[in-house]
C-alpha cells in the first residue's frame, strides 16, 4: 500500500489531506514520493520558521546525541538557557514549557483561573472573555475558549465561563466588560486571527481591551501561537500594539519544526503556578529547547526586517493574481480573499498542482512562508499563483 493508503486505513480520519506524499525537504522546498518539488508557502502551518534548515537539523542532532530527554525533576541547560532568552528578549518574567499551542493556552487559562482564585477565592471570578471567530486549540478548555460555534458540538459538556466579543467592535467590548464585572478574570485574544481567516485586530480595539482589563482587574492574555516567533515582523505581534500582556502563549514556529509550546508570564502572574499546580513530561525537552534556541538565535533584526521586505513584496504582487480581490494580514501571515467563482480550496489545489503549497483559512488563501524564503523563490511562487486563471480551473 502507498503511504496515503496506509494512512487512510490506519490513522484516525481527522484530516482532509491533499493527495501528496511528502518525502523530504530542503530549505523552502519539499519533495514528494513521485519526485515532484513544491515551494512551501505554508511552513507546516507556520512551524518551519526557517524552512527546512540545515543548521537547525544539526543543532537538533547534536542535542539528540548529547541528551535527548530527562524528566522535569532535574535541570537541563538547553531549557534553562532558552527560558532566559525568552524572558530577556520579551520582558516577561517566567515561562512554562509544553508541547503545543493548545497546551500553551491550556496553561494560560489555568493560570488565569488560579490567579483569580488566589486573590478572590475559588470560582468567584472564573469568567473569561474571548473573541468571536477565534481559535485557541483542540483540548476541551481551549475549544471552549474558541469563539466559533462549529467547534462547540459533540464533545460536551465543555468548561463553562466563556463570553465572546465581536472582534474590532468597541461597543461590544465595553458591554462585555460591564456585564462581566466582578465575575471575570481575563480576556484572551489573538492579535491576528489566523484560523479565523487572517483577521487583524485594530490597535484601538486592542488598546481599549487592555485599558478595560486593567480597570476591571482582569488579566490581558494574548495567544501568539501563530503570530509569535517573528511571523508578523516582530518577535511577538503584541509589540506592534503598544500593550504589555500579563500572559502570552506561543508554539508553532517556536522550535522551528519540533513540538514545543510556551506560556510566558508577566510580573502579576510570574509566581501564580506553584509546585504541583501544573506540569508536563515532555515540556521543555532538551531537543526541543535546543531547536528553539537555534530559532531564536536567528530571529535577529536582519531577519525581522527581511520579514517586512518579503511581506511588502507579496503585497506588491497581489494585483497580478487574477483570482484575488484583496488581502489582510501582518508580516508573513497573509490572507488573500478570492474573487467570485473561486474558492480558497480550489486555489490551493490548483497551486499544488503547479508546484506551490499554500494554505486556506475560512474563505481565504493563506500564506505563511518561511521567514527567510529567498526572494527569487518567493518570486517564482508568486508567478505560479499569478498563473492560476479561470480557464485553468
Ligand atoms: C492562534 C492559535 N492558537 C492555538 C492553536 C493550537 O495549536 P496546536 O495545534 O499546536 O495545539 C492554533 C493552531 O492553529 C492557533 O493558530
Amino acid at each position: 500500500m502507498s503511504y496515503a493508503e496506509l494512512s487512510d486505513t490506519y490513522i484516525a480520519g481527522t484530516y482532509g489531506r491533499f493527495p501528496v506524499e511528502i518525502q523530504s525537504s530542503e530549505h523552502s522546498f519539499v519533495r514528494d514520493t513521485e519526485e515532484r518539488t513544491f515551494i512551501d508557502l505554508g511552513s507546516g502551518i507556520a512551524v518551519n520558521t526557517f524552512g527546512h534548515d540545515e543548521g537547525w537539523a544539526e543543532a537538533v542532532a547534536a542535542q539528540a546525541r548529547l541528551l535527548a530527554h530527562t524528566s522535569n525533576l532535574y535541570y537541563t541547560e538547553p531549557q534553562a538557557r532558552f527560558a532566559q532568552t525568552l524572558c530577556e528578549r520579551t520582558d516577561m518574567k517566567r515561562v512554562f514549557f509544553s508541547n503545543s499551542g493548545a497546551e500553551a493556552n491550556e496553561c494560560l487559562l489555568k493560570t488565569a483561573r488560579k490567579w483569580a482564585a488566589d486573590r478572590w477565592g475559588e470560582n468567584v471570578r472564573s469568567g473569561i472573555l474571548a473573541l468571536e471567530n477565534s481559535f485557541h486549540g483542540r483540548t476541551l478548555f481551549t475549544l471552549a475558549a474558541t469563539g466559533q460555534e462549529q467547534f462547540h458540538h459533540d464533545f460536551g459538556p465543555f468548561p463553562a465561563g466563556f463570553s465572546y466579543v465581536r472582534p474590532n467592535d468597541m461597543d461590544a467590548l465595553e458591554t462585555a466588560f460591564d456585564a462581566a464585572a466582578g465575575t471575570c478574570c481575563a480576556i484572551l485574544m489573538e492579535l491576528v486571527q489566523g484560523e479565523g481567516g487572517v483577521v487583524v485586530l485594530e490597535p484601538s480595539f486592542v488598546q481599549r481591551a487592555a485599558a478595560l482589563a486593567e480597570k476591571h482587574e482582569c488579566l490581558l492574555c494574548i495567544d501568539e501561537v501563530q503570530t509569535g516567533n517573528g511571523r508578523t515582523g516582530t518577535l511577538f505581534a503584541y509589540e506592534q500594539y503598544g500593550i504589555r500582556p500579563d500572559i502570552v502563549s506561543t508554539a508553532k514556529g517556536l522550535a522551528g519544526g519540533l513540538p514545543m509550546g510556551a506560556t510566558l508570564f508577566g510580573e502579576h502572574t510570574a509566581n501564580t503556578l506553584t509546585p504541583g499546580s501544573h506540569g508536563s513530561t515532555f515540556g521543555g525537552n532538551p531537543i526541543c529547547a535546543a531547536a528553539a534556541s537555534y530559532v531564536w538565535a536567528h530571529l535577529d533584526e536582519a531577519c525581522l526586517q527581511g520579514v517586512k521586505e518579503r511581506a511588502a513584496y507579496i503585497a506588491s504582487r497581489l494585483p497580478d493574481l487574477p483570482w484575488a480581490t484583496g488581502s489582510s494580514g501582518l508580516g508573513l501571515m497573509i490572507g488573500i480573499a478570492c474573487k467570485e467563482g473561486f474558492t480558497a480550496k480550489q486555489i490551493a489545489a490548483a497551486a499544488l498542482e503547479k508546484g506551490v503549497m499554500v494554505l486556506t483559512a475560512h474563505e481565504k488563501v493563506r500564506l505563511l512562508p518561511p521567514l527567510n524564503i529567498p526572494m527569487d523563490v518567493l518570486a517564482q511562487a508568486m508567478d505560479v499563483l499569478a498563473g492560476i486563471v479561470p480557464d485553468a480551473q
